[in-house]
């Protein structure tokens, strides 16, 4: 005689405990919702016989019916239908229900689709998790068969706890899967090559050599001032190129300890120094498969130039404190608002690392030379700013513009952006006039080198203007007397009237 079961879940048969086991294991193995709910409901008909069988999950507060066996899904969820009243009741009182002799249950009294489809046993449970029901499986038969039996709850209890950390599993990797396709479209688009804004010919001929290097591997140094868009460049290379897929990752190398940067960039091995406390992957191996930037290439310490070398030659390293060598596959772009070539002549740089890094070199022109492209550079940031703040555009006067277009912009697209961002924010009705912009006059001269007194008076004028004209603020925060500005402002106030 069989023992007297104690457990919560008595004497299940052998092939209710392979159903457990089949759904368990589907847990971490089917991560697609749709594959996972039809091996759900495959395995429950069969474990219990029945004939016919659906699946609901609760979606936006409504029930809809996700796979159905030998039923139609409108069947089903028949407003005045049998199987609808029963999945509704066990959703909203979180209990199941089975039933072995439906057409003598009382509960079922008076159905008419019961006697009419002579359904005899009906089991349905729900799916519940951290105190929330998902939704639950429906179950029933014509003939009391062997397969729903006095255990048949004990085993769907059992079978639909581990179906719902399943389901949940599933739609939470769905979710993530969905949210990574729109990142990763949000930074395709963010770097695409329509960011990078231009029409001069100057900026033409960058396009074109840009497009000329997209497919290959080859190392790719970008010059110009600060500001210009070697950055800017540099990701769009990357991300309309082979390796977009993978990793693009910047390690900005100015100012940086020679300790620090290294362990940075090759990861370190626990115990090499004080506060290595575990082995660290340095962001070269992070970048695997992807695009290796490095930004402020020219700062770089000569030990680690060194390193740099080898990892450009044959794609090797180590980590900091380590003897083993490691290899990765990294397409190497760099960056410098200095001359690399000058470093070199002056010795602070190697030679053979520099020919490595620039076997092309994408020289950014500055905004001064590309003056033509400020409205199309003011129009994209107008753009872009109503985009994310969900605002309309706005409008910048011609006045406002003939400034924009004028200035000689030391801080190039950046300060641009900038300041189109501040004058947005400043606009009132009329958009952007003059008044919004808070930068100084074009220099009177064309030539983009100044005079030492220009400058000085550039800066005057815009502190003032910063200051909302008040002349104490802004003479201490040009560390000058106060009588020193007056004195100055007199002297060119003079020459204006002359
Ligand atoms: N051609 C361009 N079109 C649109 N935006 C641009 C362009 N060039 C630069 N920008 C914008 O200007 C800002 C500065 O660009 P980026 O960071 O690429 O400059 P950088 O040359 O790397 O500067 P730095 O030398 O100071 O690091 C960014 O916000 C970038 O989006
Ligand atoms: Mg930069």
């Amino acid at each position: 005689m069989p023992d007297k079961p104690t457990s919560q879940y008595p004497s299940l048969t052998q092939e209710h405990l392979k159903a457990l086991y089949d759904i368990s294991q589907s847990i971490n193995s089917i991560t697609d919702i749709d594959s996972l709910l039809e091996h759900v409901m495959e395995v429950a008909v069969q474990a219990v016989e029945a004939e016919r069988g659906f699946l609901v999950l609760s979606e936006d507060e409504s029930l809809r019916v996700r796979t159905a066996r030998n039923i139609s899904a409108e069947t089903a969820m028949d407003k005045d239908g049998f199987s609808r009243s029963i999945v509704s009741g066990v959703i909203e009182s979180r209990k199941p229900v089975l039933t072995m002799d439906a057409q003598a249950d009382q509960r079922f009294e008076g159905s008419e689709s019961l006697i009419l489809k002579q359904i005899q046993a009906v089991a349905c449970v729900p799916f519940h998790l951290r105190g929330r029901v998902l939704g639950a499986i429906y179950l029933d038969g014509r003939t009391r068969r062997g397969g729903f039996t006095p255990e048949t709850l004990s085993f769907l209890s059992a079978f639909a706890d581990l179906a719902a950390i399943a389901i949940e599993n599933a739609r939470l990797m769905e979710r993530l899967r969905e949210e990574n396709k729109f990142l990763r479209s949000e930074v395709e688009r963010r770097y695409g090559f329509s960011e990078l804004v231009g029409n001069s010919s100057k900026m033409q001929q960058i396009f074109s050599l840009l497009s000329k290097i997209i497919q290959s591997d080859i190392s790719t140094l970008f010059e110009g001032e600060s500001g210009t868009g070697k950055e800017l460049a540099a990701r769009a290379l990357h991300y309309n190129g082979p390796r977009r897929k993978k990793p693009f990752i910047v390690q900005f190398c100015g100012n940086l300890s020679e300790h620090l940067l290294e362990s940075e960039l090759f990861g370190h091995k626990k115990g090499s120094f004080t506060g290595a406390i575990s082995d660290k992957r340095g962001l070269l191996e992070v970048a695997n498969g992807g695009t290796f930037f490095l930004d402020e290439i020219a700062d770089i310490p000569p030990a680690i130039q060194a390193k740099l070398l080898r990892v450009l030659q044959e794609g090797e390293f180590r980590r900091v404190g380590d003897t083993e060598t490691r290899r990765v596959d990294v397409r190497v772009m760099s960056a410098t608002n200095k001359s690399l070539a000058a470093q070199v002549e002056k010795g602070n740089f190697r030679e053979d690392l520099y020919y490595r890094l620039n076997v092309i070199t994408v020289t950014l022109p500055p905004l001064r030379e590309r003056n033509g492209d400020i409205p199309l550079l003011v129009n994209h940031f107008l753009k872009k700013n109503s985009e994310k703040t969900n605002a309309p555009m706005k409008r910048v006067t011609p006045e406002a513009m003939r400034i924009l277009e004028g200035y000689h912009w030391p801080g190039n697209v950046r300060e641009l952006e900038n300041a189109i961002e501040r004058a947005i924010v400043l606009a009132g009705e009329h958009g952007i006039t003059p008044a919004e912009l808070i930068i100084s006059p074009a220099p009177h001269t064309s030539s983009s080198r100044r005079t030492l007194k220009e400058h000085e008076k550039e800066l005057v004028m815009r502190c003032l203007k910063e200051n909302g004209n008040n002349k104490t603020r802004t003479a201490q925060e040009l560390g000058v007397s106060l009588r020193w500005l007056h004195y100055k402002l007199a002297e060119w106030k003079r020459v204006d009237d002359e």
